[in-house]
């Protein structure tokens, strides 16, 4: 028998378990920081999603190492209207800056009225409403004289939507700006530049973002997007991933000093997914997204090395893990310092002077790092992760370090990586597991036996491989358990959280979109309903389960928010008939029976798609709970009902 005991909290039997189960309080404090999400740019998360730059390759960056096929103009096309005379080509001589090393050079012999230019048609067109303003910006550089400029927004057809006209003047690499104003709205716009008089014009940093970003920031998220994840209420966001953080080999691992400053001095990069990284939504716009969801942020560093799928090697079993070389770890491991003192130090240090500059003097209050993602438990690994991590206990300790043990819920990365995390007193380790819906609901009492004296676990990247009702029924069976066990569960994330339609490289996700709609899937609304009612303490012997139907597919929790004094009881029915929960609030003093109920239910095979984005949806009732009562819950539904109750 497994006693747990938390402060001088009773002992009593949590009710709907078999005599012989595990005692537990009745009542213990479980994680503030249960719920949180997950953001890789992975399926175009990043640029194309989330990040609300409308112009793709807008710094002509892209290249065949991104993807086979791209380019510098790939995106673009050269507009060569009327009968004007001249040339475009790609140069490097005198970039912009160093890192941004390729431009555009439009060399006008003869205008002809009409002009000669380039056409952007952003990521599977720009999405433009009409009444709404969008931010044109682009650096040009006129040897001689002053060039005219045109700048359109044009519909499919070459339909003008905005225009505005600028005077790019001689010297060196200015920047100019101006604002656009559609009059329609449209899916597929594009971006269009013109030099309308004759001269040589070199062209960067052509961009288009919308004014409405999230919280209206410059270098901003996009709006729909980001709201979708702030109705997650998220107590954390973990960034930049996933596989992305320690990269397709030593090269590409994620380098957060590049992602930070001017966005043109930013270093734009491969992505491990395929595509290109502008770096555009870098280390600061993470923090200042963490901010405004009002979540922890918790940043992922590579363990000094790369994926052991690097180079295609997964292919072949692995490992392609490749690793810094020991001479020059400890130039790394002062990079992950320098990111703690970037987040956390005064203004009058050298990295928080930099996040000053980029307008936030006050700290982050980060919390948590990660250091590793998946990696293979080798000695390499080993090594180098105990360096860092040495290194960042002992210049902050009240930081909290999250290791790594694999990508699975067994095996020998995950045998060795705990052992490992508890030989060196790693507070948190990372575990990942992606598995069937009928696996999330055999396991409801994994973490029940977890030795709660060890590292606690961080869950974060799970997902039940679907997006049915069904699978989001078995996720929230096991969040309940996980709820159940937040005292040694600190931290879980659903993966992946994003996926654009015609971008989309991996299944399920938890939200798809396109240019203008979002579709949150069944999982979703599943997380935003723990997410939203989520607690401060666990409440045992509240609920009892239904003792007639497979345990495996009924499970319930009940929490209390100390700052509300709200109690939730969340009730899980993940089979085809109806089923009675039984459930008990007596011992909380001072409650009044005003609740809502929310219900969550359907066709056990229903889907969020494009075609149909509201097949599931929960609804929200007023709802009088008594000290004593049966809930039936409907088959394949999740309840939620949240009963107002006493601060304190
Ligand atoms: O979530 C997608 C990928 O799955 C992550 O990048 C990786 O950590 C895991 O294998």
């Amino acid at each position: 028998m497994n006693l747990l005991k938390i402060g001088t909290a009773a002992l009593v039997l949590l009710a709907g378990l078999p005599a012989a189960a595990q005692k537990v309080a009745a009542s213990k404090p479980i994680s503030p920081d249960l719920f949180g999400i997950f953001i890789e740019d992975i399926n175009y998360t990043a640029d194309g999603g989330l990040y609300a730059e409308l112009v793709q390759n807008r710094s002509f960056e892209y290249s065949p190492s991104d993807q086979g096929g791209w380019h510098p103009l790939t995106s673009w096309d050269y507009l060569h209207e009327g009968y004007a005379m001249g040339s475009l080509s790609v140069e490097s001589a005198a970039p912009l800056h160093a890192n941004n090393p390729h431009y555009v050079q439009l060399r006008v012999e003869n205008p002809f009225q009409k002009g000669l230019g380039i056409k952007n048609s952003g990521f599977d067109g720009i999405a433009l409403k009409a009444g709404e303003k969008y931010d044109f910006s682009m650096w040009a550089r006129v040897k001689a004289g002053a060039v005219p400029l045109l700048v359109q927004l044009r519909d499919a057809k070459g339909t003008i939507l905005a225009e505005t006209t600028l005077s790019a003047k001689a010297g060196e690499w200015q920047q100019y700006r101006a604002m656009l104003a559609p009059n329609a709205s449209v899916p597929d716009a594009s971006l269009v530049v013109l030099v309308t008089g004759k001269g040589v014009v070199d062209l960067d940093m052509i961009s288009l973002f919308p004014q409405k970003t999230f919280r209206n920031h410059p270098n901003g998220l996009r709006a729909d997007l980001t709201q979708a994840l702030a109705d997650l209420k998220p107590r954390f966001v973990r960034f930049p991933g996933g596989c992305l953080a320690h990269g397709d080999g030593l090269d590409n691992l994620y380098d957060w000093k590049k992602t930070i400053g001017p966005v043109e001095q930013r270093v734009a990069q491969r992505n491990i997914w395929g595509y290109h990284q502008t770096a555009g939504l870098g280390y600061f716009e993470y923090f200042q997204l963490c901010e405004d969801l009002g979540a922890r942020a918790l940043p992922v560093v590579a363990a000094g090395v790369s994926c052991q799928n690097s180079g295609g090697s997964w292919r072949i079993g692995g490992t392609g893990q490749q690793c810094v070389p020991l001479a020059d770890m400890a130039a790394y491991t002062q990079d992950v310092l320098d990111l703690i003192e970037y987040a956390n130090g005064p203004v009058t240090s050298t990295w928080g002077a930099k996040r000053a500059a980029a307008g936030h003097p006050a700290p982050f209050n980060l919390h948590y790092i990660g250091i590793g993602n998946e990696d293979k438990q080798t000695l390499e690994f080993r090594e180098r992760f105990k360096l860092i991590y040495d290194a960042v206990q002992a210049k902050y300790p009240a930081i909290e370090v999250i290791g790594t043990v694999g990508p699975s819920p067994k095996g020998d990365d995950f045998e060795q990586g705990w052992a490992f995390a508890n030989q060196l007193n790693v507070p948190l380790v990372d575990e990942h597991y992606y598995e069937n819906p009928e696996w999330f609901l055999a396991n409801n009492r994994r973490y029940d036996s977890y030795d709660r004296s060890k590292s606690k676990v961080y869950l974060g990247e799970y997902a039940s491989r679907g997006n049915t009702l069904f699978n989001a029924l078995a996720e929230a069976a096991y969040m309940t358990s996980l709820e159940r066990n937040g005292d040694v569960v600190r931290l879980a994330s659903y993966a992946p959280l994003l996926a654009k339609e015609n971008h989309t490289q991996w299944n399920p996700d938890l939200i798809y979109f396109n240019n203008s709609t979002v579709v949150p899937t069944a999982n979703y609304y599943v997380q935003a309903l723990f997410g939203q009612n989520a607690g401060t303490e666990y409440c045992a012997n509240v609920v009892s389960l239904p003792t007639t139907v497979a345990a495996d597919t009924v499970a319930a929790s009940c929490v209390r928010d100390a700052q509300s004094g709200d109690i939730i009881v969340k009730l899980v029915n993940a089979g085809g008939s109806a089923q009675p929960f039984t459930v008990d609030l007596s011992r909380f003093k001072g409650m009044n029976s005003v609740a809502t109920l929310t219900t969550f239910a359907g066709p056990k095979a229903a889907q969020n798609t494009f075609a149909t984005p509201q097949a599931v949806l929960p609804q929200t009732k007023a709802y009088k709970a008594g000290r004593n009562f049966t809930y039936t819950a409907a088959p394949y539904s999740l309840t939620v009902i949240r009963v107002r109750g006493k601060r304190g």
